[in-house]
């Protein structure tokens, strides 16, 4: 980052350099027409010179070109260097010691002007800054702010899922330690993305105006490093939780019921359902296998890490919607899965000790709780004895 900033900021005193050395240049020396290095390729009028530096009129585009670039406008209007920038947008590609591989649109320093169907005349880089503070921005806020609202509204109408029988004291093992682990390590690394994230989107906005500059500049300093520190630890624990819990969140005969009734949340009694309910499995696929995949693709892409990209402003931008669109529904789905983890009596315990109550099993998973009964699933799978007993179970 902090090296594209330099380069950026070099190559912006490179040209000022250049138009100062262009406006110092005698007013009546002719413009000595353009000189093709040997071998260089030939540049297309007005845009792809092989140096900024090698600024040439360009009639075809504008007919003051010439007057414009020949120091005329330095004499009339010192200061204004509007041809040169006229050119910068134009996509003149200047002079960039950096490695193309590395830095494949250095010499160009901002993006072309492009019209897109519908949308005024602008650079692409201001296009995609329209879509991010017109589009994304205040969009994902609102469904952000509808999604806590209607959590709101459900905890005060429904409130704690409460279990209805007597806890028995008897055990079952819900989740091994090697489960929890890898549930907890991506739960954090979830959640330092998702705060540092919707900090560096929204906090100018929110946080700016209250902190002011300098605190939120060292606020968003630290997490923005937190959160690509995060990234890739939650890329690996999330690709460990697939393939830990993909086995029981493959679809089963009774999740279509299950979906269609709500899981029974407005009845007496939740619908009967196997280890995890239609609704955890939607989380599974839809939140952490899809969204989850696409969230940590694009994050690989927008920090350079995937191999054989051109890594150029549009691959970028376009890496940045998908990251940003992607990141909004799984946070809004994570927070029903936080939520429901928080209000189901019981549930949270059994992700920190592993261990769920025998009437917890059979009122939220009956199923689950019928097939160990029988013998068909086992009771404890840890190589840890269950607690309050010597051997496995
Ligand atoms: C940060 C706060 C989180 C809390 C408090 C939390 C809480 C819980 C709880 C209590 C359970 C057990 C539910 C049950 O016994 O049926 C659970 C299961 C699970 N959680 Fe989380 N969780 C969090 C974040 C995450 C994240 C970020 C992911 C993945 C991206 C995740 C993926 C899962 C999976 C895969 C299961 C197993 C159930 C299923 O497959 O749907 N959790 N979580």
């Amino acid at each position: 980052m902090l090296r594209h900033l330099t380069a950026a900021s070099l190559l912006a005193l490179g040209l000022c350099g250049a138009t100062w050395a262009q406006d110092k240049a005698p007013a009546a020396a002719p413009q000595a027409p353009a000189a093709t290095a040997p071998g260089a390729p030939a540049a297309s009028p007005g845009i792809q010179s092989a140096n900024i530096f090698d600024i040439r009129p360009d009639a075809s585009t504008d007919p003051n070109y010439a007057k414009q670039n020949n120091g005329e406008r330095a004499r009339v209007q010192p200061g204004n260097n509007a041809p040169m920038w006229r050119q910068v947008s134009g996509g003149v590609t200047g002079f960039t010691s950096l490695p193309k591989s590395q830095a494949p649109e250095a010499g160009n320093l901002i993006q072309p002007f492009v019209q897109y169907p519908g949308s005024s005349y602008t650079t692409a880089g201001e296009a995609w800054r329209q879509v991010r503070n017109n589009w994304l921005i205040p969009y994902g806020g609102a469904l952000l702010l509808i999604v806590l609202g209607a959590i709101a509204l459900f905890y005060w109408r429904v409130g704690m899922i409460k279990l209805h029988g007597q806890p028995t004291g008897r055990k079952l093992e819900r989740f091994t330690p090697f489960e929890r682990s890898a549930h907890w390590a991506n739960a954090i690394a979830f959640s330092i993305l998702a705060i540092s994230g919707l900090v560096m989107a929204f906090g100018q906005f929110i946080l700016l105006p209250v902190m002011g500059s300098t605190l939120f500049g060292w606020l968003a300093y630290v997490l923005k490093n937190a959160h690509n520190f995060a990234g890739p630890v939650f890329a690996v624990s999330l690709l460990i939780v697939i393939i830990t819990f993909i086995r029981d969140n493959m679809p089963a005969k009774g999740d279509l019921n299950w979906l269609l009734k709500g899981g029974g949340m407005f009845s007496e009694h939740e619908v009967k359902s196997g280890r995890f309910n239609a609704g955890e499995k939607v989380v599974f696929w839809g939140g952490v296998f899809v969204l989850g995949l696409v969230v940590v693709a694009s994050g690989l892409v927008m920090d350079k890490l995937v191999p054989g990209l051109v890594y150029d402003r549009s691959t970028m931008q376009i890496a940045h919607m998908v990251h940003s669109v992607s990141n909004i529904l799984m946070i809004v789905m994570f927070m029903g899965h936080i939520y429901l983890g928080y209000v189901t009596e019981g549930a949270l315990e059994g992700m920190k000790t592993g261990y769920v109550d025998e009437t917890w099993a059979r009122e939220h998973h009956e199923l689950w709780h019928d097939d160990i009964k029988a013998g068909r699933v086992p009771a404890h799978r840890s190589p840890q004895p269950a607690p309050g007993t010597t051997a496995h179970a």
